[in-house]
């Protein structure tokens, strides 16, 4: 395949399509005429996708698939070996309930969170990279989140997550890149959206109320979804064929590590 000149794939995989910023992202990929699949685990989740499809009449394919389960992986996983025509990239989204203490998750919350945002993120992107690596080019973006750089009270678990993302992406990077495919990651700060509501009386519980407020950041405000899919476009696109197992920071300079 000859190096595509557009800035949005032909044709793009996103799990955990449905949330604040795979919703984003989704929209705007089928805006630009991108063919899109996209993977839910809830009702609302394909309704939300459903929605999607409709109002930008883009060519949308949703997938239901519960990630925090290794076997109902299985079948997405064997599709993308054998299709014909596999998505020309790949962005993980997917993250169940991170907040909390760690010792008032039970094993199969623990292993469960793994299995949804790490363990499916390297197998979609193995699977899917060892076909882009025939084909000549390819695009991964595993998304991270700034817990996983600088740990913040109240969220050891998805910390620990996001930081197995990282590591996760550097090993990937290497993989093919030499056939043109990148793997690169997004890490967002705090971003306006529903899984930071959601998250914020935990954060609040933990002396950490200023994460979901946004005033106290250096922007006096928090990142939008919209701001995070803007740096995901870029990876995706032919423009970002130097870049390969980076992070690319999101937080409007909310973390302080360099
Ligand atoms: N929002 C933030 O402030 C922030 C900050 C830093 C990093 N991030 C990271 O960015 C990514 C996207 O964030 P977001 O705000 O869009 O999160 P979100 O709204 O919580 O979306 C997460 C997605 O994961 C899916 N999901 C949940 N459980 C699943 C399961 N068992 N199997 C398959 N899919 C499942 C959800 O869809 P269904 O329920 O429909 O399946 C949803 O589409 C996440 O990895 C998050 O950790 C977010």
């Amino acid at each position: 395949m000859t190096a595509p000149t557009r800035v949005w794939p032909e044709s793009l995989l996103v799990s955990g399509a449905s949330g604040s910023i795979g919703a984003a992202l989704v929209e705007e990929a089928l805006s630009a005429g991108t063919r899109v699949v996209a993977t839910t685990s809830s009702e609302t989740g394909r309704a939300r996708l459903d929605t999607l499809g409709a109002i930008t009449g883009g060519d949308l394919t949703v997938v239901d698939v519960d990630l925090s389960r290794p076997q109902e992986l299985d079948p997405l996983l064997a599709d993308l070996r054998s299709r014909p025509d596999p998505p020309h990239a790949f962005v993980a989204l997917s993250s169940g309930a991170s907040g909390g203490p760690l010792e008032e998750k039970s094993y199969e919350e623990l292993a469960g969170l793994l299995h949804t945002k790490v363990w499916s993120a390297g197998l979609i992107a193995s699977a899917l990279g060892e076909r882009l690596a025939l084909s000549g080019w390819g695009r991964i973006v595993l998304v991270t989140g700034i817990t996983g750089r600088e740990p913040i009270d109240g969220y050891a678990v998805g910390a620990a997550a996001n930081a197995a993302m990282r590591t996760l992406t550097k090993s990937l990077s290497r993989r093919w890149a030499e056939a043109g495919v990148t793997v690169n990651a997004v890490c967002p700060g705090p971003v306006e959206s529903d899984r930071l509501r959601a998250l914020a009386p935990v954060l609040d519980q933990a002396g950490e109320k200023e994460v979901s407020l946004g005033r106290t950041h250096p922007l006096g405000r928090l990142v939008t979804a919209a701001e995070v899919v803007a740096v995901v476009r870029f990876l995706l696109g032919p423009s970002s064929s130097g870049v390969n197992g980076a992070e690319v920071v999101v937080d409007g300079g909310f973390g302080r590590a360099v």
